[in-house]
C-alpha cells in the first residue's frame, strides 16, 4: 500500500511538471477513473440498504393481477383467481419471455445482473463458508431456467449447466449468454443428447459432476436439478439443513421392488432415439451388488462424487448399467448403499429412505394424491396440471409445499402456471433478505 502511494505521488508530481508523455497521461487519467468506479461499486455493495434486491413487478410479473401473500396463505379467493388467470392463453402469452430477450439482455452483463437482481455478495459468513455445487440439466424453456438460476444463485457457489445437444440453437445461445455473465456458472465441457429413461440422462449429470469436481475443491455438497425444479428454501436454510446431515448424503434409496427388477435384468438398446428391450437377459451386476431404487435427484457430499468418479467398483457398475432402463432411478440409490462410499448408509432395509423422508426432492405423483383424511393418500390434490403422472404445481399448491422439509420441488412450468413460480421466487427472496436482520 505504501509503495503504491509513493508511486502515485511520484506520478502526480511528474504530471504537474508536465514531464509525462500524452499517452501516459491518458493512461493515468483512465486509471484514476477506473479506481473511482471500483470504489463506487464497493460502496453500493457495502451500503446496508438491501431493498434493491427485492423482486418487484417491473419484470412483467403478474403482481398487479394477483396477491402473492394471499396465495401463500392459501386464501381460496386469491387461489381461484390465480387459477383462472393461469388458464388464460392471453395471460400466459403476456408473461412469456422469448429466448432472444436473454440473448440481447445478457450482452450487457452488469445491467443484466442488476436488473434481474442477482445477488452479488454472500448473504452471510455461514453461507460463504459452506459453498455448494449445482449440476443443472436443461433442454428448453430458458425462462424457467433463468428464474431457477436466479433463485439458487450465490457468488460463493458453483454451477455447471448441461444443455441437451438436441436443444434448439436459440436455447443454447440464450443459456450460453446468461452463463457467460458469471465467473462461477459454466457450460458443461461435454454435452450429450439426452434420451428419456436411457443412460444419457445419467451421463449428463456425470459430465457436470466431473467438471464441478475439477473446477473447485471448495464446495461441500452437490445438488442436481433439472429445468423444472424450484427451491422451497433459501440458500441459508439449504446449507443449515445440509450441515445437520453431518456428512451424510440424502436421497431416496429403497429395496428394489419385484415390479421394477425387469429394468435391470433385461438388455436395452436405443432404436430411433427411444429405449427398447432387446429380449436378451443381463448378467448380474458386478460383485452381485444389491440394487436399490430411488430417483434422479440427490444431495451428496464431495466424497460421494469422488467415489463416483474414481472408485473402481463404481466404474464397473457404471459400465454394467449402460444398457438398463432408467438407470438414473437405481444408480445413485445403489451407490448410496455401497460400503466405503463417503456419506453412504448400510444396505440393510432398516436404512431405507423413501422420497417423502428424503429432503432432496418433493414430487407429487398423481396416483398418490388424495384428501387430507385419506389413509391411502401421500399428499394433497394437485392444483395445477398433471404431466406424465406428475403434478405441475399451480398457485394453490404453494402453501402446502413450502411447509414440507424438502429443499426442492418438481415440477414447475412457466407455461402452465407462471404465478406459482412468481409467488415462490418472491417469497424466497423476501425471506433471504429478512434473514439478514
Ligand atoms: C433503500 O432504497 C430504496 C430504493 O432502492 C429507497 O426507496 C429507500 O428509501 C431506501 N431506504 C433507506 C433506509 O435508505
Ligand atoms: C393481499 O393479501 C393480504 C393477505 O390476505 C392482505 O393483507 C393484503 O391487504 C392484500 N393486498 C392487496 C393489495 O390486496
Ligand atoms: C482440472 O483439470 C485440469 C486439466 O485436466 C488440470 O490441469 C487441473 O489441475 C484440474 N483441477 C483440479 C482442481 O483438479
Amino acid at each position: 500500500m505504501k509503495t503504491l502511494w509513493l508511486k502515485f505521488s511520484k506520478i502526480t508530481r511528474l504530471l504537474k511538471q508536465g514531464r509525462l508523455s500524452p499517452l501516459l497521461k491518458l493512461t493515468v487519467v483512465l486509471g484514476s477513473v477506473w479506481m473511482l468506479y471500483l470504489l463506487s461499486e464497493l460502496r453500493t455493495d457495502w451500503s446496508l440498504n438491501y431493498s434493491k434486491w427485492e423482486y418487484t413487478d417491473v419484470d412483467g410479473g403478474p403482481e398487479k393481477e394477483c396477491n402473492c401473500s394471499a396465495i401463500l396463505q392459501g386464501e381460496t379467493k386469491a387461489v381461484e383467481k390465480a387459477k383462472l388467470l393461469a388458464l388464460s392463453e392471453d395471460f400466459r402469452k403476456r408473461v412469456r419471455i422469448p429466448d432472444e430477450y436473454y440473448i440481447n439482455a445478457a450482452k450487457d452483463c452488469r445491467n443484466f445482473k442488476l436488473s434481474r437482481k442477482y445477488l452479488t455478495f454472500p448473504l452471510s459468513k455461514e453461507e460463504e463458508e459452506f459453498p455448494l455445487a449445482y449440476s443443472m440439466v436443461v433442454h428448453h424453456k430458458v425462462q424457467n431456467f433463468e428464474r431457477l438460476l436466479r433463485a439458487i444463485y450465490a457468488p460463493q457457489n458453483i454451477y455447471c449447466v448441461h444443455v441437451d445437444k438436441k436443444s434448439e440453437s436459440s436455447v443454447f445461445a440464450a443459456i450460453m449468454a446468461i452463463t457467460s455473465c458469471f465467473p462461477n456458472v459454466f457450460m458443461v465441457r461435454r454435452p450429450v443428447s439426452v434420451v428419456y429413461a436411457a443412460w444419457s440422462r445419467v451421463q449428463a449429470d456425470l459430465n457436470c459432476m466431473a467438471d464441478l469436481y475439477n473446477a473447485s475443491t471448495e464446495w461441500k455438497y452437490l445438488i442436481n436439478v433439472c429445468g423444472q425444479d424450484f427451491p422451497l428454501k433459501t440458500n441459508l436454510e439449504i446449507i443449515q439443513m445440509l450441515r445437520s446431515l453431518k456428512g451424510q448424503n440424502n436421497m431416496e434409496s429403497e429395496q428394489m421392488s419385484a415390479g421394477k427388477k425387469w429394468r435391470v435384468t433385461n438388455v436395452h438398446e436405443l432404436v430411433n432415439e427411444e429405449i427398447k428391450r432387446t429380449g436378451k437377459q443381463k448378467e448380474p451386476p458386478p460383485f452381485n451388488l444389491p440394487m436399490f431404487s430411488g430417483n434422479a435427484y440427490i444431495v451428496v457430499t464431495r466424497g460421494y462424487i469422488r467415489s463416483v468418479l474414481e472408485d473402481d467398483r463404481i466404474q464397473m457398475l457404471i459400465e454394467w448399467g449402460k444398457d438398463t432402463y432408467s438407470p438414473d432411478e437405481f444408480l445413485w440409490a445403489t451407490i448410496q448403499r455401497m460400503p466405503g462410499v463417503p456419506g453412504s448408509t448400510r444396505p440393510h432395509s432398516k436404512y431405507d429412505m423413501t422420497d417423502m423422508n428424503s429432503v432432496a426432492r418433493l414430487v407429487k405423483w398423481q396416483w398418490h394424491e388424495g384428501p387430507q383424511d385419506s389413509l391411502e393418500a401421500v399428499y394433497s390434490e394437485c392444483h395445477g396440471q398433471h404431466v406424465r403422472g406428475v403434478c405441475v404445481y399451480g398457485a394453490g399448491d404453494l402453501q402446502g409445499i413450502i411447509a414440507q422439509p424438502h429443499l426442492f420441488a418438481n415440477k414447475f412450468d412457466i407455461n402452465i402456471d407462471p404465478i406459482a413460480i412468481y409467488c415462490l421466487e418472491k417469497y424466497l427472496r423476501q425471506k433471504a433478505l429478512a434473514e439478514l436482520h
